[in-house]
């Protein structure tokens, strides 16, 4: 058989870890030839494809980033995307594809399911905010680069006797803003789980400076959203998925807390910086183990199943519905992380 891998959706570190795994036990154990396609979805559409063997894929596993490339193409959004996705499949032989992404990304590979493609998806994205699987690959790294950040930047707010705000990536979910909040002991963590007031965010920081502290670390996700009518936000442009480019909230929540404390507040963007470099042990083991689960599933014939970790064990379930809706951050876990604000 012929099988091919893609990458899609925002990049992450692990990736790399998915593409050696389905390599070596696709070619080693199961005498597979495996292609990959450059730049996600793209790469089917236009028919990039590179041949990936055992001996071309030495020495990626800690390697940030995805050597196929990636991008946001969403072939939904052509009429007959999903038609020229499995028309390019059959034009280069392939039996099988394993589809490395997000929500978007196997949003698209569910459909192609649909439509008979025999396609195995892998769980990726450092907001770790698809379903059906406890966590995603790339989540853990991005909270350790997270917290990493927060620890140094506690530092210089203490020397500074400032306000940092730190602006974190979560589009939809405030795991990597809360997770690296609590990890760093920040003194408010603002999710978009949970609209905020800018009132009560420097009322917070006002308690805390009153009882002796004269510094403060504000963690905020790119997603977070002040309540109705408390505080004016900036509108951006969206992407071929439709969603907003986040950025931008950390700036306001910074020029707030200035205009209504009077405290010396400064803003940091970490960003992309969340979605680089390379992946913790963790990541590169789990990132792996879903790699070796995701080519046994093809070779079980178990299409239109993404690999899914619960309790411990890489499971097997239906992509619709690990797509189907968000998984959020639950109100008790953001409650438990109340206890330290201000
Ligand atoms: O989906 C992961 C993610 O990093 C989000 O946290 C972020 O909002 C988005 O991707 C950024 O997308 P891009 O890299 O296309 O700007």
């Amino acid at each position: 058989m012929k099988i091919g891998m893609l990458t899609g959706g925002g990049d992450c570190p692990g990736l790399n870890a998915v593409i050696r795994a389905v390599v070596r036990k696709g070619e080693e154990v199961h005498g597979y030839e495996i292609v990959g396609f450059r730049y996600g979805w793209r790469g089917v559409l236009e028919r990039q494809v590179v041949p990936l063997t055992v001996a071309g894929t030495r020495g990626i596993l800690p390697r940030g980033g995805t050597i196929l490339g990636s991008s946001r193409t969403n072939p939904l959004k052509e009429a007959d995307g999903v038609e020229r996705c499995r028309e390019a499949l059959r034009a280069e032989g392939v039996d099988a594809l394993v589809a490395i992404g997000g929500e978007d990304t196997l949003g698209v590979a569910a459909c192609l399911a649909e439509a008979g493609t025999a396609v195995v998806g892998v769980p990726k994205t450092i907001d770790n905010d698809l379903g059906a699987t406890e966590v995603t690959f790339g989540f853990h790294t991005a909270v350790q680069t997270a917290t990493d950040a927060l620890d140094r930047l506690h530092t210089t707010a203490e020397s500074h006797d400032r306000v940092m705000v730190v602006e974190v990536m979560g589009r939809h979910a405030g795991w990597i803003a809360l997770t690296a909040g609590m990890a760093s002991g920040a003194d408010v963590i603002l999710i978009p789980e949970r609209p905020f007031d800018i009132d009560e965010v420097c009322e917070a920081l006002r308690r805390r400076h009153a009882r002796g502290p004269s510094f403060s670390i504000v963690v905020v996700a790119e997603g977070a959203t002040p309540r109705e009518g408390t505080m004016a936000t900036v509108s951006a442009e969206r992407d071929e998925f439709g969603h907003v480019r986040l950025g931008g909230i950390g700036n306001r929540v910074t020029e707030e807390i200035k205009a209504r404390t009077g405290y010396d507040t400064r803003v940091t963007i970490l960003g992309h910086v969340l979605r680089g470099g390379t992946p913790t042990a963790y990541d590169r083991v789990l990132a792996t183990r879903f790699g070796l689960a995701a080519i046994d599933a093809v070779a079980d014939g178990a299409f239109g199943t993404m690999v899914a970790l619960r309790c411990g064990r890489i499971e097997r379930v239906p992509i619709a519905e690990a797509v189907a809706e968000l998984r959020t951050v639950p109100p008790e876990l953001f409650e438990e992380a109340t206890v330290f604000f201000g």
